[in-house]
């Protein structure tokens, strides 16, 4: 009887990147990083493994009592896989606060596991772009990180029409509610939790869960109104409001810079994760098939607090899924003309020639930068040039018997067809 083979299949929710996908993957990570370098942010890592306790302190229930992959380790500690980034990063501030330069502007591109049922724009495994500024109370700090978000996708070749950054504000939210229904923060926090899954549930279930708080329909009405208002009606209901003043010198600071067009203000925007305390934004792609949240952020004043006593040290930032952004990017075509043919060159066999011979023609070429490698194996020379071609090889290079007795080698060009024949010692010649 046969023995059942294992499953090719990854886990359900993960990916395998071959190197095609891989390729595709590189391209806008690096155009990622690229913004994000240009901009003086710094890259910074941390544990995939985290304790268990991190995560149920502040991250919300949802995410740490029904996504989060956890286990005891065989020393007795919960411990979770990270399923997201912003209590590790609060942890390695609070680590080092003493000797950190304030205001920090960090960021990290890690991948962290979610248990969720797999859908589009959703996976168990994804990677998470941060970026957080630490160390900044001012709103200014708010807009570096939002601009951040707009250049990243601008760089790829994004406009306004693309996507938009639907922006809230906590301290506003919870004092326009007080102003409008006369609920405290603790009730306010339950209409937030309603309000963040609104667009998951029908319009009865949302309107009972508000009424189950104690909410009358003409409460109800007066939410419904700010769903629709622009941010100068919006904040006038609540002048008094601190969460008013940021959200208007946010907005004022996006206008005089022209990012306005970018941004809009969302009241439906609240965000899930317990610890924001003032700004909240997410990014949306405006093509109506990725409804999902590519980017999802904003400022949290209390987290570096929960390692150190007494530290005040704020944060503002946002995480940015690698799952959304590629949707976006397929969607909108972009990213595709920045791919851009550099010589790659497979050094070809010959039996009559030792392979040392080959290693040091190889690594000539790459002394001067253009990538080689030696054919491995002993096939013939036209099954060489088709694992050229397929490997996306530019060039072949061919010393044989009589090429290395002479110092030459041939050059042969994979586009072309072409072959050149050159000194040895100038293999690489117009190719670097
Ligand atoms: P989040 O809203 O949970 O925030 O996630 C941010 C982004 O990560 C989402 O908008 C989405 O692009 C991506 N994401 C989340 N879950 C999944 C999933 N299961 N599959 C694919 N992509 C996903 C946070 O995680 C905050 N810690 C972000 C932050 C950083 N806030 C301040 N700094």
């Amino acid at each position: 009887m046969e023995t059942p083979k294992l499953s090719v299949l990854p886990y359900k929710g993960t990916r395998d990147f071959f190197p095609d996908e891989m390729r595709a993957r590189s391209r806008f990570f690096d155009s990622v990083r690229r913004t994000l370098q240009k901009e003086c942010f710094e890259e910074y890592g941390g544990p995939m493994l985290e304790s268990l306790d991190l995560y149920a302190a502040k991250s919300g229930e949802e995410l740490a009592k029904e996504q989060t992959y956890h286990f005891e380790d065989r020393g007795g500690r919960q411990l979770a896989i990270r399923p997201e980034m912003t209590p590790t990063v609060a942890r390695m501030v609070a680590e080092k606060i003493g000797e950190l330069n304030f205001p920090l502007r960090w960021y990290s591109f890690p991948n962290m596991y979610r248990y969720e049922r797999p859908q589009r724009g959703r996976l168990r495994e994804f990677w998470q772009l941060n970026v957080d500024v630490f160390g900044c109370d001012g709103v200014e700090a708010d807009f570096d990180c939002i601009k951040a978000a707009v250049d990243i996708l601008t760089d790829m070749g994004a406009d306004a029409s693309m996507f938009t950054v639907h922006i809230n504000n906590r301290r506003f939210f919870n004092d326009v509610l007080a102003s409008l229904t006369g609920f405290d923060a603790a009730s306010a926090k339950k209409v937030s939790k309603i309000v963040d899954h609104k667009g998951k549930v029908s319009r009865e279930v949302y309107e009972k869960e508000l009424t189950d708080l104690g909410l009358d329909a003409a409460s109800i009405q007066k939410i419904d109104a700010l769903y629709d208002m622009d941010v100068g009606t919006a904040t006038a209901l609540c002048p008094g409001s601190a969460g008013a003043t940021e959200l208007g010198d946010l907005f004022d600071l996006l206008d005089k810079t022209g990012l306005a067009p970018f941004c809009t203000f969302d009241f439906g925007i609240v965000r899930g994760l317990d610890y924001y305390t003032g700004t909240v934004f997410e990014v949306f792609d405006n093509a109506p098939d990725n409804n999902r949240a590519m980017f999802g952020g904003g400022r949290y004043d209390n987290l570096v607090g929960l390692f150190v006593n007494n530290a005040k040290v704020s944060g503002v930032g946002f995480g940015m899924g690698d799952v959304t952004l590629e949707n976006f990017i397929s969607t909108h075509g972009l990213l595709q003309a920045a791919e851009q043919k550099t010589a790659r060159v497979l050094v070809a066999r010959f039996a009559d020639v030792p392979l040392s011979e080959y290693v040091a023609l190889c690594d000539a070429f790459r002394r001067v930068g253009v990538p080689c490698s030696v054919y491995l194996g002993s096939k013939k020379f036209g099954k060489q040039i088709d694992y050229a071609v397929r490997g996306g090889y530019t060039h072949v290079a061919i010393m044989g018997g009589d090429e290395l007795a002479a110092g030459q080698v041939k050059l042969k060009d994979l586009a072309t067809r072409e072959e050149t024949v050159r000194p040895r010692d100038r293999a690489a010649d117009d190719l670097c």
